[in-house]
């Protein structure tokens, strides 16, 4: 079995936080298994717990049109979230979960090993083990991160639903984007 199925399959019959009491399916993440960019969001919302599927509701649909934007496929890269099942009434997991959570991600990393994770919002940037008081501190650059004595490039940016809500960090959201891209591009190919 591919490994990435093999700990996707696993984080469905997850049971270690209380998160999965109230999931209706855990989302471990889908895209291309080979992907050099790795999208990084916070936790499923109520379509994703539904289908099962990361970012396909409003801040999906956001997301993917911006990704179009810069000339992004979503089948070309992997999109997961720090946290894999849904927090009550969409509010933001606790430290607690997302350092549960951790394992499967780095495991997740590990196998795809991206040039670049890009990552959304605080929880994305905290499951990555990033420490600020606010985003700022980290948003806008590439960051080296050790994650299990391997390292990664990751960026960090506002998560989607942030300029979906706001207009005014749409511009800036776009920029971050295609700045990540860019960094991507004139990275030494592993
Ligand atoms: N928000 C996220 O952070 N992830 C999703 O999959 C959907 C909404």
């Amino acid at each position: 079995m591919e490994e990435l199925e093999a700990i996707a399959n696993e984080i469905k019959r997850c049971t270690l936080c209380d998160l999965c009491n109230k999931r209706n399916n855990a989302v471990p993440g889908e895209g291309y298994d080979k992907a050099r960019i790795v999208l990084l969001g916070e936790a499923p919302g109520k379509n994703e717990d539904l289908q099962g599927r990361p970012f396909i509701g409003m801040s999906g649909r956001f997301l993917t049109k911006y990704l179009e934007k810069v000339g992004i496929k979503r089948e070309a890269v992997f999109i997961t979230n720090a946290v894999k099942c849904r927090p009550p009434n969409n509010r933001k997991p606790t430290l607690h979960e997302i350092e549960t959570c951790r394992p499967y991600l780095l495991r997740q990393l590990n196998t795809i090993n991206p040039s670049i994770i890009l990552a959304f919002g605080t929880s994305a940037a905290a499951s990555l083990g990033l420490k600020f008081k606010h985003l700022s501190e980290v948003r806008g650059r590439k960051i080296n991160i050790k994650l299990d004595d391997k390292t990664f490039d990751c960026f960090v940016t506002f998560h989607p639903s942030f300029p979906m809500r706001f207009p005014h960090a749409r511009e800036q959201f776009l920029k971050d984007i295609k700045t990540c891209l860019n960094i991507y591009k004139n990275l030494p190919t592993t």
